[in-house]
């Protein structure tokens, strides 16, 4: 099988979404023999590709060939090639970035110019046999969910491919794939994607694996606490301590099913920067304060490096205790029940309403 990646992320290799597109082939190859010489990927950021002139010349005067030359026409040939084409993307408000329409509008030269009168609401016919050919859209977004959010770009490829005739894989919360600290619940994900392209190349996606593959990574309000902490800006617009935003982005992580019944007052005191900042686990939210003068419940005396390192999964949270790189002032309960408070839950286990546990290690400790 020819398999081609198009990939349409102006980040090129850094694309969250290609990070998905990987595990999707790696899933595809692992179940064929050997598949790897059979991969192309154009990465359309890096490419010379003009917008249409309209003019025609492909249907007229040279058909089948556009009179532009930049690297498109080698990209249609590839297009002819590939057995699988994978559309590789972002979403870019509510529909494909600039470069890829363009990629697409360059591709008149691969119709014919005459009317298909048996398209709905019109058409034109292929100039090569396309038939068999099949296409998958693989797309993160930035928003917390990929529902309603892909209507414009379904529709258009309903029209260019046919209704039912390509397999799409929509993932919101788009950006985590890039963020170190979260890639437990990330890799989880990409275990999914992984299976999809096993079951894909098997004759498709299972129903199962395709509810999987609608989990929200984060529960809406997790992820949108996490997202808002994440730009290290006020809201006045001024710029805040890296240690600040990092500390807003462990609370946003806090898991309010686990509210033991009264608030609790954790203090990180980051040792080598002498900054301290304190979240509050309250009923239904947490909350990290600069300002405050009542007792904390627990203190974690730590350099802002050894939290990083450990959140970043780089240190295991309780070997680091025993090394004393960090130490615990106050409540021990809350550094037991960490994962309780602090866990990577999937939305699902959130809305069971009850503490979760998934046993791994989380955005700060054990
Ligand atoms: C110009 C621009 C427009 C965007 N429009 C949307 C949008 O309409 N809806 C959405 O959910 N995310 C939107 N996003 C967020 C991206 O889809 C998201 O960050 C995605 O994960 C980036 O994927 P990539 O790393 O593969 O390029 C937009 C981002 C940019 C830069």
């Amino acid at each position: 099988m020819n398999i081609l990646v198009i990939n349409g992320s102006p980040k090129g290799e850094r694309s969250n979404t290609l990070r998905l597109t990987n595990a999707f082939l790696a899933g595809v190859c692992n179940s064929q023999e050997d598949c790897s010489p059979a991969i192309e990927i154009l990465h359309i950021s890096q490419m010379d590709i003009n917008p249409c002139l309209g003019c025609f010349s492909c249907w007229k005067t040279t058909p089948g060939q556009c009179c532009i030359h930049d690297d498109m026409p080698s990209a249609l040939e590839k297009l002819l090639w590939a057995d699988l084409t994978i559309w590789s993307f972002p979403l870019y408000f509510f529909s494909l970035p600039g470069k890829l329409k363009t990629f697409i509008d360059r591709q008149l030269p691969l119709s014919l110019p005459f009317m298909n009168s048996h398209a709905e609401s019109g058409g034109h016919p292929a100039r090569y046999d396309m038939s068999g050919k099949k296409t998958v859209l693989i797309s993160t977004c930035g928003f917390y969910t990929a529902n309603s959010n892909y209507d414009s770009v379904t529709a258009q490829f309903d029209r260019i491919c046919g209704k039912g005739n390509y397999t799409t894989l929509f993932c919101g919360e788009g950006e985590l794939f890039r963020v170190p600290e979260l890639s437990n619940r990330t890799d989880e994900y990409l275990a999914v994607v992984q299976q999809a392209g096993r079951e894909y190349a098997f004759g498709g996606i299972k129903e199962e694996t395709n509810a999987k593959l609608q989990e929200l990574l984060f529960p809406r309000d997790v992820f949108e606490r996490m997202a808002d902490a994440s730009w290290g800006i006020k809201q006045t617009g001024e710029k805040e301590d890296v240690s600040l935003t990092f500390t807003k982005q462990m609370a946003a992580l806090y898991n309010p099913a686990a509210y033991p019944g009264t608030d609790i007052i954790l203090d990180m005191d980051y040792t080598d920067i002498g900054k301290r900042y304190r979240i509050i686990l309250g009923k239904t939210e947490s909350r990290v304060v600069e300002q405050f003068s009542e007792k904390p419940t627990t203190v974690i005396h730590t350099p802002f490096s050894v939290w990083q390192s450990i959140a970043a999964g780089e240190i295991e949270g309780s070997a680091a205790l025993m090394k004393h790189l960090y130490s615990v002032e106050g409540d021990f309960d809350l550094m037991l029940k960490w994962d309780d408070y602090f866990g990577q839950h999937k939305s699902a286990d959130i809305s069971k309403d009850k503490p979760t546990s998934n046993g791994k290690t989380d955005i700060g400790l054990p």
